[in-house]
């Protein structure tokens, strides 16, 4: 049973993953209407917060039916959980009030955008990897 919790958990970690990587697109789409772009952006965090509770959810009950309590691991996930949900809703928070139609404030928007998503996407793939060498017994957390 907990096998099929982490399987979930590993499965909607890889979606999370696809999901940033479309996000690179974002800034591009929009490129020519800073009010699509505000709209996208609401969107896309919303998707983003949504897929990161149920990351958070599985990860949290196969912590617990698996009875795993706090490995070195465990910690680094919830932190970076918790760095990106914050970097997520900040980044949001400044694309609602900054004047998007002045294009300099545009562009400056979009490369925060993408800076934003490539920190998010390294973190992701950074966890990704450490979980598989713990698991071929290269390092252990
Ligand atoms: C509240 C946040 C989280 C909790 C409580 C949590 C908990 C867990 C637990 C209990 C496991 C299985 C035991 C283990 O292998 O240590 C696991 C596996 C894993 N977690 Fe998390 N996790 C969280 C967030 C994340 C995040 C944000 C990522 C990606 C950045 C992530 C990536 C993984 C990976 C790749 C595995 C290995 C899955 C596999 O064995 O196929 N987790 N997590």
């Amino acid at each position: 049973m907990v096998e099929q919790v982490i399987i979930s958990h590993s499965i909607l970690v890889k979606i999370f993953l696809v999901f940033l990587l479309a996000g690179f697109f974002i800034p591009k789409m929009t490129a020519k209407d800073p009010l699509k772009f505000r709209k996208a952006s609401f969107i896309y965090t919303m998707i983003f917060q949504a897929l990161a509770s149920m990351i958070a959810f599985t990860g949290l009950v196969a912590m617990v039916m698996g009875d795993y309590g706090f490995s070195l691991s465990i910690v680094l996930m919830i932190l970076i959980w918790g760095a990106m949900m914050f970097i997520e809703i900040k980044k949001y928070k400044v694309i609602k009030v900054t004047d998007v139609q002045d294009p300099a404030k545009h562009a400056l928007l979009k490369s925060l955008f993408i800076k934003i998503s490539s920190v998010q996407v390294l973190l992701v793939v950074a966890m990704v990897v450490l979980k598989i060498m713990e698991a071929k017994g290269a390092v252990s957390l």
